[in-house]
């Protein structure tokens, strides 16, 4: 198979050529942003709002970015053609450039777009509903995406342990938040809720919220632990997931231990809302 094509500060090579220099803050401070979408049939989805967030990310960490939001989106739609995939996974990623001390960043950040074909979860996870942890690791400062994923690893990695597929923050004063790739919902009385807060602004979160409105109420507050194990159904929302329904939390059976009906409702909502913009996008 042929190598994916990707992009480093203005070049195209082939993803096993790809390098960045060793100095680099990325590399030995894990200082950098990202941002990651997908493609459906060949159309990035959402572009903008994934660029703009990457902007947000940049701008709390203090990161310069000598680029221009139109650049960086025409940059990520020439690497997405010169790859062809139909459904691609698309990483923009913004390092901290070199630095004389390995410390302080500098004004030369680098830019990568790295290109590959959807890696989606398996159907069965739709089907029969996935299982998390929770974990008392903190995400140091959650609204934004940065390169330090170092928490969600050891999270997941203990998740994976148990049996599960992801791990939910969970806070000392017994809040959940989001999951270590992925925001949370619930149903409860046929409302839905998610946290507002201490959170990655998720782009898939914030087209649920949208879709969800023209059918439910939808409240954005904090949810503790008690609230999920609680709920009449549970969901996690991310841009290559989708809406995964969840059914079991720490081992505990959630929301009857099946998909429920409202998040079946909103999974087939999502997937019209995608056509939809397919169909605008063709027009
Ligand atoms: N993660 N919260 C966190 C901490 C995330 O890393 C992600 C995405 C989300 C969901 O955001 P979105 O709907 O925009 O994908 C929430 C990506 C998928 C990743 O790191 O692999």
């Amino acid at each position: 198979m042929n190598s994916p094509v990707y992009y480093v500060d203005g070049r195209f090579m082939p993803a096993d050529q790809a390098t960045l220099p060793l100095g680099d803050l990325a590399i030995v401070r894990g200082f950098g942003v990202f941002d990651f979408l997908r493609t459906y049939r060949r159309v990035p989805f959402k572009l903008h709002d994934h660029v703009l967030r990457l902007y947000n990310s940049a701008e709390q960490i203090g990161l310069e970015m000598p680029w221009s939001m139109g650049e960086v989106e025409e940059i990520v739609r020439e690497t997405n053609d010169r790859n062809g995939y139909d459904d691609a996974a698309i990483r923009i990623v913004v390092t901290g450039g070199p630095s004389p001390d390995f410390l302080m960043p500098g004004q030369q950040p680098s830019l990568a777009v790295m290109v590959e074909p959807v890696a989606l979860p398996p159907v069965r996870q739709y089907t029969e509903g996935v299982g998390v942890t929770t974990t008392r690791i903190a995400r140091i400062l959650p609204t934004v995406k940065s390169l330090n994923y170092l928490g969600a690893i050891l999270a997941v990695n203990e998740a994976l342990k148990a049996g599960a597929v992801e791990a939910i923050y969970r806070t000392p004063d017994e809040h959940v938040t989001e999951g270590t790739r992925s925001n949370l919902f619930i149903f409860r009385g046929g409302k839905l809720f998610t946290p507002a807060s201490d959170i990655l602004p998720g782009i898939t979160r914030q087209v649920v919220l949208e879709i969800a409105a023209e059918e439910y109420a939808v409240v954005q507050t904090a949810l503790s632990y008690a609230d999920l194990l609680a709920a009449d159904e549970v969901f996690m929302t991310s841009t290559t997931k989708e809406i995964v329904p969840v059914v079991k939390v720490d081992g505990q059976v959630v929301g009857g231990g099946r998909p429920g009906e409202y998040t079946q409702d909103m999974m087939e909502r999502f997937k019209a809302y995608v056509d939809r913009c397919l169909t605008e996008a063709a027009a």
